[in-house]
């Protein structure tokens, strides 16, 4: 189970990387607002999300799971865009915390995406809940000792 989830949390984590070596550059909603509000705001970019996509699939490629690799981490991927979307409509500034959905929303997105090629079952889904959090947490932890991250969350 931990090696079939582990597309998305590569997807998750590449974009981190890529977003601070290019700068933050080319946002996915081109720098345009909505209501007053960004639409996913400056840490949404194009490369990272390739770069996430092309990291996840070819960690799929690798396990021997091609096809759910590459779901797991269009999903991750989406997962996290839908929870920027929702954070700037309550007016979240970028960056800022919004416990669980921060941690959760990539896995809830490629838990859809690769449900109809591999359905977790219900214990998988319930632990893969309770562990990603603190795994999240312990990656931008040490990401941002590394100073690949403004915040520690
Ligand atoms: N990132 C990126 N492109 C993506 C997803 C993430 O470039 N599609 C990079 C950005 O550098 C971003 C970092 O990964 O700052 C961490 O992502 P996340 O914590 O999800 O974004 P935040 O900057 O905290 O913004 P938000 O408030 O929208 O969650
Ligand atoms: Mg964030």
């Amino acid at each position: 189970m931990l090696l079939y989830i582990l597309p998305a949390y590569i997807a998750n984590a590449i974009p981190v990387l890529i977003g601070k070596l290019t700068n933050y550059a080319m946002p996915i909603d081109c720098g345009r607002f909505l209501y007053g509000e960004r639409i996913f705001g400056q840490g949404k970019t194009w490369p990272g999300f390739i770069s996430g996509l092309l990291a996840g699939t070819i960690t799929g490629i690798l396990l021997g799971i091609p096809l759910l690799g590459f779901l797991l981490s269009i999903g991750a991927l989406l997962g996290d865009l839908i929870a920027s979307f929702a954070k700037r409509r309550a007016h979240f500034p970028r960056g800022a915390q919004l416990p669980i959905i921060d941690q959760l929303d990539f896995l809830f997105g490629a838990l859809i995406f690769s449900a109809p090629l591999y359905p977790f079952t219900n214990v998988e889904i319930i632990i893969l809940i309770l562990i990603t959090p603190p795994i999240h947490l312990g990656a931008n932890i040490i990401a941002y000792f590394l100073k690949l991250k403004k915040e520690w969350w």
